[in-house]
């Protein structure tokens, strides 16, 4: 674990909040978030489905769409000479544009949505490319072909010219995946990048990213469901829910020791190999609550096996920083608990 706290941070989130104003209240859907990722590193975001993992993402490139609206915190980009904070760039500062796509390449999940309908993938290519290198249209061209068959696309000379509705959701995510990663990104953000691929292809696309990060010192935030590619891609893990990081770790700390209970039954309900063959997996009780009625104290408190009656249930649960710098956010380990424990 010591390593990934030895890396600089290259982008550093704090207590970031992004919220949707519907007709119902506002739907927190980020409610103060804390991330830091290192150059070169890979932080894994997880957490089930609604706890704000895209609108993080999506946050940190100022790409959250109307109602929704970025009301508080600082997001550091330590990338350049100078750090600044994302957020205080007005919408058409040039930083902003060379971040989007240029620095940071994103990997929305929704591939077929994010591409132009009526623009071949090979003009969506060359214009990202061209935009972030300054190549000319040949050269961009010859690229473009090129990265398509990085990300496994079979007969890129042609495929270049296709229409995305002639291509797949697994081929369009791919081609998203080439134009995420054309200007040679120092930070790629990838949100559930291979769920709709085969597990061959999904094999392909996580060795692709390993060898551009050994290549190039890219750093990844990478979401995902799958702790199995957690095990096998992070440095760093921040297990995310309704809204709030509630455990970050070093990966090895996070598969050895989960502090958090949450992330205890997260890790329980994934079958292990030999272990669970012919058993039930154990699953999280009750659903993420609607964020619009979040429980009071701990959001995690009524599914929580460990909660503890006129505390969790009553106050917001402290971060408790343990040796060697990872986080917690619960009870279980303050003061007043050990204190009750002794
Ligand atoms: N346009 C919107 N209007 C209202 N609420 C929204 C909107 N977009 C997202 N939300 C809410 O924000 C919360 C976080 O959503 P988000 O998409 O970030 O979840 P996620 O962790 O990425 O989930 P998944 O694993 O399913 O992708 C959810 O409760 C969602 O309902
Ligand atoms: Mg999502």
């Amino acid at each position: 674990m010591s390593e990934p706290h030895s890396a600089q941070p290259l982008l550093e989130i704090s207590g970031l909040k992004t919220g949707f104003d519907t007709y119902d209240g506002k739907v927190p859907a980020v409610d103060g978030v804390d991330l830091t990722v290192h150059a070169g590193k890979t932080l894994c975001v997880v957490g089930e489905s609604g706890c704000g993992k895209s609108v993080t993402a999506r946050s940190i490139l100022r790409l959250v769409d109307a109602p929704g609206r970025i009301e508080g915190g600082t997001i550091t980009w330590h990338g350049d000479d100078e750090p600044f904070d994302v957020l205080s760039l007005n919408h058409d500062d040039k930083r902003l544009q060379r971040l989007r796509g240029g620095d940071i390449g994103m990997i929305f999940q929704e591939p077929v949505a994010s591409l132009l309908p009526l623009r071949t993938v090979g003009a969506q290519l060359v214009e990202v490319i061209r935009i972030h290198t300054g190549m000319d249209k040949q050269a961009a061209r010859k690229r473009a072909i090129e990265l398509l068959d990085e990300v496994g696309i079979p007969k890129p000379e042609e495929r270049v010219d296709a229409y995305p509705f002639q291509l797949s959701g697994g081929m369009c995510q791919r081609v998203m995946i080439a134009i995420a990663l054309c200007a040679n990104p120092s930070l790629l953000i990838a949100d559930e990048p291979t769920t709709a691929l085969d597990v061959t292809t999904q094999a392909r696309i996580l060795d692709l990213i390993r060898r551009l990060q050994a290549e190039h010192h890219m750093a990844v935030m990478f979401i995902t469901h799958d702790l199995g590619v957690v095990a096998e891609l992070a440095d760093e893990v921040a297990v995310m829910y309704l809204g709030k990081v509630v455990e970050r770790a070093g990966v090895e700390e996070i598969f050895a020791d989960p502090k958090h209970p949450y992330t205890r039954q997260l890790l329980e309900s994934v079958p292990v190999l030999g272990r669970d063959r012919g058993r039930d997996l154990p699953t999280i009780p009750g659903t993420v609550p609607n964020p619009l009625h979040r429980p009071k104290g701990c959001s995690f408190h009524p599914r929580c096996s460990e909660a503890i009656a006129g505390r969790c249930d009553i106050d917001e649960p402290p971060e408790v920083v343990f040796d060697g710098g990872r986080t917690a956010q619960c009870v279980l380990y303050d003061d007043q608990t050990e204190g009750d424990r002794a």
